[in-house]
């Protein structure tokens, strides 16, 4: 069933977006900044676990020992950021806010099943939101980097 390689794909995404969420929020210092990616990290294991939940009718016997929670977030630590791997950092999560949008449209205008079209295009929409909240943040900071 072509949905169903559709829709692993898709979950290995937001798998990977929750990581690297993850991943950048334990490199980071700042308190406002942690809270907006955490915010988005808790929004990509929403995602996933919709996802995960579709799989797992249409594939009973589906190994999802890999999409378990693992909430790995570090407490915060204080110290001195560093600015310009905070940009980095969030320069990374734009382009992988930019591909789950539009993997998401791609995935919308492939499925047949009207459901299906209807939550990719939720969440496109979502993504697009990311994209947005990230891009802001870009525009804050190079402001204090002036
Ligand atoms: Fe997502
Ligand atoms: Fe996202």
């Amino acid at each position: 069933m072509e949905e169903l390689e559709l829709l692993k794909k898709i979950l290995d995404q937001e798998l990977g977006a929750e990581n690297r969420y993850v991943e950048h929020i334990n490199k980071i210092k700042t308190p406002i900044i942690r809270k907006l990616l955490k915010d988005l990290k808790a929004e990509e294991s929403k995602h996933k676990r919709q996802i995960l939940k579709i799989i797992k009718n249409l594939d009973r016997k589906f190994d999802d020992k890999k999409y378990a929670e693992s909430d790995k977030i570090e407490e915060e630590r204080p110290g001195t950021e560093d600015f310009i791997l905070v940009q980095a950092l969030l320069e990374t999560d734009k382009e992988a806010e930019e591909e789950a949008m539009n993997s998401y449209k791609e995935a919308a205008e492939l499925t047949n099943y009207s459901e299906l079209k209807t939550l990719f295009i939720e969440f496109k929409n979502d993504e697009e939101i990311h994209l947005k909240k990230i891009k802001n943040l870009i525009d804050q900071l190079s402001l204090f980097n002036r």
